[in-house]
């Protein structure tokens, strides 16, 4: 299988590839192959890929309107559109759930975003599972929580998703016949914060809790706090 990772000069693919590359006829691209906020270029690099993982955006939380149009909204259309019938795993984020209060956080709640970032993501997964109705492809949405190589000191010890356990998460939603599925990336945490709960085969086997390293976060989720005008 012929597989597109777009973002992959960034933090998330860095640790996704080592899984992928051996497995499938893995492919990057990043800003500097082009931008996949214009059309014209998403349906260049996308053309002949088997699968396409969506990891290209702005992450940031704090980022304004202005900053997300391009990389979450326009790119988003871009890359689905290009796509056509391919498979499409696109990377969400827990920020869609940011504002729920409930634990664990389920994925079939109502999005509930806390920033404009996660707003973006909600409006993703939403044009994603429009695009599958329409195309009939499989279109996996993963709610990516801190995907950090070691949990980090000041994290949500709940919403820390290892390296082994993101490989294993876009490995299932890869080889999935499921059409069309939204689903919490995080590791087995002792910290039940996020639900994993999946029909993809995702089985999680780290846990941030008995990490070796010290600077281990015991944190727990707290929402996005406004800081500016967006
Ligand atoms: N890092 C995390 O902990 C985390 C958590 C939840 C979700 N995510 C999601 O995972 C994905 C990857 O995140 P990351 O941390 O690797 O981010 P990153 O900023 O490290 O990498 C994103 C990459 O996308 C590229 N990019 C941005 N806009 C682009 C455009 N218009 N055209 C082409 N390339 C573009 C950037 O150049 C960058 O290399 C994002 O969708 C992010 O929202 C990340």
């Amino acid at each position: 299988m012929k597989v597109l990772i777009t973002g992959g000069s960034g933090q998330v693919a860095g640790q996704l590839l080592p899984g992928l590359v051996g497995r499938y006829d893995v492919r990057g691209c990043d800003l500097v192959d082009g931008d996949l906020s214009d059309a014209h270029t998403a349906a260049k690099l996308v053309d002949g890929a088997d699968a396409v993982v969506h990891l290209a955006a702005v992450p940031e939380p704090d980022a304004s309107w202005a900053d997300l149009i391009g990389p979450n909204i326009r790119a988003v259309t871009n890359v689905l559109a290009a796509a056509g019938r391919a498979k499409v795993v696109l990377a969400s984020s827990i920020h869609v759930m940011g504002l729920h209060r409930g634990r664990p956080v389920e994925p079939h709640w109502p999005p509930a975003p806390c920033c404009a970032y996660g707003a973006t993501k909600a409006f993703a997964e939403a044009a994603a599972r429009a695009h599958s109705h329409r195309h009939g492809n499989s279109v996996i949405c993963l709610r990516l929580g801190a995907t950090t190589p070691t949990p980090q000191a000041g994290q949500s010890a709940g919403a820390w998703l290892a390296p082994a356990d993101l490989q294993q998460l876009v490995v299932c939603a890869l080889e999935t016949p499921v059409r069309f599925g939204i689903y919490h990336g995080v590791s087995a945490n002792s910290a039940r914060e996020w639900s994993t709960t999946n029909d993809i085969g995702y089985r999680p086997v780290c846990d941030a809790a008995t990490h070796p390293d010290p600077s281990s976060s015991a944190g727990v989720w707290e929402p996005c706090q406004p800081e500016r005008e967006l």
